[in-house]
């Protein structure tokens, strides 16, 4: 059983091919990012007509490198939600036009859900494109405790089963990758912040600023709004100004070593206010395993800290399928095929940006 999945929700153009909710045929992605790297952040109406100008050439590519014709998809598969209103539409247009094209049964897609199934692929097929890709080696085992780190969101959810999960926590405000992302700004990074800052943190001192970690009313959730405004006024402080001092002008005052301390300072407490939770969910609910999904999983501060706490080894599956891809979307899509679940109305199939898990 073969799905083409299509991802468009924020800045990549996806699709993939996927076998039986197991085996990788094609992962083809475009990105608009270095479209955006000079606003500091996506852009949306330019993500929007991005995805227009490519999606019938990814999906096409898709399929070439999966050597699929039409005939060899089951079913579509497609993100509807969450994320940005014009770039979710453009993918679930194109999705319910071929759908109904090839009269092939489609289904709705959560992002943050799809995420999650990167996971469970575990082989390629033979398009010599994916040849060098790390999958994980077999597929999560029930219950399994996701942790889902990006740049859009920070939730940590609870599998018992395909499609019967309870979602434990979540971000109250700013997403984890989006806090690595904004503190590269003030300090004069470039975006994307989670590399950026990784790379400078290297060089600093983890300890040189005693940043706050959040406390919640709910367990499970996190926040990062405070950390990023502590950033700023220590970032304010080391250069002898006040908060009133612009933003935009404090990387230039900065010292190398100073953003380096800052970066260092900063990712070691937010990923430990990731770390903190899923080592207390481990604990209260014993999961079987635990993944790991999204872009910010790349971080290897996060790798580190959680190898450290968690007593079960975690798989990290290739990282070009942690950020934003189609294989995850057609992975779930899979499951949604062999479980029975509903498919959508390709006439009518509407897109959910602010869906949640
Ligand atoms: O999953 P993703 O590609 O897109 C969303 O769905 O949001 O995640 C992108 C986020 C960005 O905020 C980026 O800064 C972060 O993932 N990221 C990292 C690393 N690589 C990407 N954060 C920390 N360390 C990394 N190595
Ligand atoms: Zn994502």
């Amino acid at each position: 059983m073969r799905v083409l999945g299509i991802e468009s929700s924020c800045d990549e153009t996806a699709a993939a091919v996927v076998e039986d909710g197991e085996r990788l045929l094609s992962n083809v992605v475009a990105s608009s990012m270095d479209l955006h790297v000079q606003y500091g952040g996506v852009v949306p109406e330019i993500a929007a007509r991005s995805h227009i100008e490519v999606i019938d050439g990814v999906i096409q590519q898709a399929l070439d490198e999966a050597k699929c014709g039409w005939d060899d998809i089951d079913a579509i598969a497609v993100t509807y939600g969450a994320g940005l209103g014009g770039s979710l539409l453009i993918g679930v247009l194109t999705a319910r036009t071929i759908a109904i094209m090839h009269q092939k049964p489609l289904y709705p897609i959560n992002h943050v859900e799809g995420h999650v199934y990167a996971n469970f692929l575990t082989s390629v097929g033979d398009s010599p494109a994916l040849s060098d890709y790390k999958l994980s080696s077999k597929q999560p085992e029930f219950p399994v405790l996701a942790l889902i780190v990006s740049g859009g969101h920070s939730q940590l959810a609870l599998f018992r089963n395909h499609f019967d999960y309870t979602l434990l926590g979540q971000t109250q405000d700013d997403a984890v990758g989006e806090a690595f992302d904004k503190v590269a700004k003030i300090i004069g990074l470039p975006y994307p912040g989670g590399p950026s800052v990784g790379k400078k943190a290297l060089e600093g001192n983890p300890t040189a600023f005693k940043f706050p970690k959040a406390k919640m009313a709910s367990k499970y959730d996190f926040s990062f709004s405070g950390i990023k405004t502590a950033v700023l006024r220590t970032a304010q402080d080391c250069i002898g100004e006040d908060f009133t001092f612009p933003s935009k002008d404090i990387p230039a005052r900065l010292s190398e070593e100073q953003k380096a301390d800052i970066a260092a300072s900063f990712q070691r407490i937010a990923i430990e206010t990731v770390v903190d939770k899923a080592v207390l969910a481990f604990e209260e609910f014993q999961p079987k395993s635990v993944v790991i999904a999204g872009g910010v999983a790349a971080s290897p501060e996060l790798r580190r800290q959680l190898a450290e706490r968690l007593p079960i080894p975690i798989e990290y599956t290739d990282p070009r399928i942690c950020t934003d891809n189609g294989a995850m979307i057609a992975t779930l899509g899979c499951f949604h095929v062999k479980n029975g679940r509903p498919t959508a109305d390709p006439y009518t199939l509407d897109i959910q940006p602010n869906l949640s898990m």
